[in-house]
C-alpha cells in the first residue's frame, strides 16, 4: 500500500495491480503493485520522495521495448514517464523529455534540418530508456548526440549532468539508479529533404531485416565483441526454435517472437537453450541485452 496522506493527490493517475504486458512491446508480464504516471517533473519528484519515505521500491518504465517483465509482475511501484513527452528545439539543440518517443524525435529532427539523428530511425521506445541503454544501430547511438542530461537523483533532486568520456558504452551508460528526466541532444545542420530520404531508407532497410515492433523486444542478446549474435544463432541452426509461445524469429535470429501465448518463463527457457547451443557450436557466451524485471 501507498504511504498514507499522498495517494489522494495522485489518485487519478495511480493504479494498483495494473497489468504491465500491454505496456511492453513483448506483450508479456504480470501487474505492477502500484503504477504511477506523473504529469510533470514536480509530480515525479514528489512521487519519488514519497516512495522513498514509505520505503517502497520503485522502477521507471519508458517505452517497454527492451524489457521482459516477470509473469508474476513486480512488487513496489512502477513510475511511467509517458506523460513527460515534450520536445523543444533551440538552434541546433533538441531538448527532449524522457517520455518522448524516439520516432517523434527522429521525425522532428529531420524536419528541422538537424542531422545526426537518422541512425535512431525505426528504434521503438522512448528517450529515457534509450539514453539509459544507449540505444542505437550500426549508424550511431543516442549517446553520440547527448550534450547534457537532467537526471533525478534517488532523493528526488534534479541535476544537470554533462556526460564525461566513457559515460556511454555499447548498449549501456552510467545513468545507474538516477532517472533520466530530460536530454539535450545536438545535431548538425543538414538539408531536411535529404534527412527525410535517409530516414525513409533506413526504415525500409530495418523492415526488410527485422520483425515489426510488437511481439518482440528487439535484439535479445548484445553482440559479443567481434561477433553478431544474430549470425551466431542462425549459423547454429536455431531459427524457429521454440519454447512454449516464444520462438527464434525466422527474419532475424537475434529476435524472439511471441505468438500471442508466450510467457516470461518461455522467454527465459529459450534464452537458456539458445545460449547453450551457441556456446557449444561457437564457444561464444551470449549476454542478454533485454532488461529483466522480476
Ligand atoms: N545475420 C544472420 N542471420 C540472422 C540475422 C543476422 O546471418 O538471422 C547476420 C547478417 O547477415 C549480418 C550480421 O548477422 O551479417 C549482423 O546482422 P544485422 O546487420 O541485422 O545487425 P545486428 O548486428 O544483428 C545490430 C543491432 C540492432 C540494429 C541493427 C541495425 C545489436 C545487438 N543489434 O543488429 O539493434 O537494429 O544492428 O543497425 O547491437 C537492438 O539493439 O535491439 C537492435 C535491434
Amino acid at each position: 500500500m501507498l504511504p498514507a496522506g499522498w495517494h489522494r493527490r495522485f489518485e487519478h493517475r495511480a493504479a494498483e495491480e495494473r497489468p504491465l504486458a500491454p505496456l511492453t512491446t513483448f506483450r508479456i508480464g504480470g501487474p505492477a503493485q502500484i503504477f504511477l504516471e506523473p504529469e510533470n517533473v514536480d509530480e515525479l519528484a514528489e512521487a519519488i520522495a514519497n516512495l522513498r519515505r514509505g520505503g517502497i521500491p520503485w522502477r521507471v518504465l519508458g517505452g517497454g521495448s527492451n524489457l521482459l517483465v516477470a509473469d508474476k509482475g513486480v512488487r513496489g511501484a512502477v513510475v511511467s514517464l509517458s506523460r513527460l513527452a515534450a520536445v523543444r528545439r533551440s538552434d541546433r539543440l533538441l531538448e527532449v523529455d524522457a517520455g518522448a518517443r524516439l520516432i517523434e524525435v527522429v521525425r522532428i529532427a529531420a524536419s528541422a534540418g538537424l542531422g545526426g539523428f537518422e541512425g535512431l530511425a525505426g528504434i521503438p521506445g522512448r528517450v529515457g530508456g534509450a539514453v539509459f541503454g544507449n540505444a542505437g544501430s550500426r549508424y550511431g547511438a543516442i549517446g553520440d548526440l547527448v550534450v547534457a542530461l537532467d537526471l533525478m537523483e534517488p532523493d528526488g533532486k534534479l541535476r544537470r549532468v554533462v556526460p564525461h568520456a566513457g559515460f556511454f558504452r555499447y548498449r549501456g551508460s552510467d545513468v545507474g539508479d538516477r532517472i533520466v528526466v530530460r536530454a539535450l541532444l545536438a545535431g548538425s545542420e543538414a538539408d531536411p529533404r535529404l534527412l527525410r530520404a535517409k530516414v525513409r531508407d533506413l526504415l525500409r532497410e530495418r523492415k526488410a531485416s527485422q520483425p515489426g515492433w510488437v511481439g518482440n523486444a528487439g535484439c535479445i542478446f548484445k553482440n559479443p565483441p567481434g561477433h553478431a549474435a544474430g549470425r551466431l544463432i542462425d549459423a547454429a541452426g536455431l531459427k524457429g526454435l521454440r519454447a512454449g509461445g516464444i520462438f527464434v524469429s525466422e527474419r532475424h535470429a537475434n529476435f524472439f517472437e511471441n505468438d500471442g501465448t508466450g510467457t516470461a518463463s518461455d522467454v527465459l527457457r529459450l534464452v537458456d537453450a539458445v545460449r547453450d547451443r551457441v556456446r557449444r557450436a561457437h564457444g561464444v557466451e551470449l549476454e542478454m541485452e533485454v532488461r529483466r524485471w522480476e
